[in-house]
C-alpha cells in the first residue's frame, strides 16, 4: 500500500492516545462551578423515537434559563449533523455515538453547566457507560417510558412509516431493540404527563 492509500484517520501504534499524559488544570469543576452558583449535572433522556424526548428537554432547558440556570442542550438529531455526522444506526455506531456524546455532557458539566440530554441510547451498556464517567449523583438518567403504539401514531417526523415501509434500516422499537432501563432515577410516561408536569418532575428530583 502507497503512503497515498493511509486513510488520514488510521491510528499508528505511536500515536495512541494512551501516550498522552494528562495535564491539570488550574481552575477544578469546583472553582467553575462556584463562579456560576449552581450544582452541575447530567439529565440524561432515553426512550424510543417520538416519545418526548426533545419536546421535555426544550422544556425543561426552558425553565432552567428563565430561572437563571446556565444549562445547556445536547440533541441527537442535531449532533448528528456534525459532531456524530459519519455514524449510521448499527450497534457499534450507536455506541460510538453515545460514547462521544456522553464526554461531550461530561465536558459541559466539567464547566459549570447544567446539560440535558436527549438520545434514544436503546443500549443499557452504553447508557451505563456515560453514567459510569460520572461522579456518583451527577447523572441522572429519565426514562421516556411512551408505548410504542403512542410514539408511532404521533410519529412526528414521518420516520416510523418509513420504518414499516423498510426504507429506514436499524429503526429502534422495530427493527431494532430498545433496552428499558433497570434503575432510572425517574420514569415519565407522555401518553399520561404532560410536558409541563413531566418537566415539574425532573426539576423536583434536582438538587440545584
Ligand atoms: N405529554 C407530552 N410530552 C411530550 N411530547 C408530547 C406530549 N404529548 C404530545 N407530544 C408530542 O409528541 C411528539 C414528541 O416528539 P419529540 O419530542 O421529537 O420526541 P423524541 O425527541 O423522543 O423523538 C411531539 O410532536 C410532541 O408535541
Ligand atoms: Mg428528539
Amino acid at each position: 500500500m502507497s503512503k497515498d492509500d493511509t486513510s488520514p484517520y488510521e491510528v499508528k501504534s505511536t500515536e495512541l492516545a494512551s501516550e498522552a499524559v494528562w495535564h491539570n488544570m488550574k481552575i477544578s469543576p469546583e472553582q467553575r462551578a462556584l463562579l456560576l452558583q449552581q450544582k452541575p449535572c447530567c439529565i440524561w433522556l432515553t426512550g424510543l423515537s417520538g416519545a418526548g424526548k426533545s419536546t421535555i428537554a426544550n422544556a425543561l432547558d426552558a425553565v432552567l434559563h428563565s430561572q437563571g440556570k446556565k444549562s445547556f442542550l445536547l440533541d441527537g438529531d442535531n449532533l448528528r449533523h456534525g459532531l456524530n455526522k459519519d455514524l449510521g444506526m448499527s450497534e457499534i455506531d450507536r455506541a460510538e455515538n453515545i460514547r462521544r456524546v456522553g464526554e461531550v455532557a461530561k465536558l459541559l458539566v466539567e464547566a459549570g453547566l447544567i446539560v440535558v440530554c436527549a438520545f434514544i441510547s436503546p443500549y443499557r451498556r452504553d447508557r451505563q457507560m456515560v453514567r459510569s464517567i460520572f461522579a456518583q449523583g451527577s447523572f441522572i438518567e429519565v426514562f421516556i417510558d411512551t408505548p410504542l403504539n403512542v410514539c408511532e401514531s404521533r410519529d412526528p417526523k414521518g420516520l416510523y412509516k418509513k420504518a414499516r415501509q423498510g426504507i429506514l434500516k436499524n429503526f429502534t422499537g422495530i427493527s431494532d431493540p430498545y433496552e428499558a432501563p433497570q434503575a432510572p432515577e425517574l420514569t415519565l410516561d407522555t401518553s399520561r404527563n404532560s410536558v409541563e408536569d413531566s418537566t415539574k418532575q425532573i426539576l423536583s428530583i434536582l438538587s440545584l
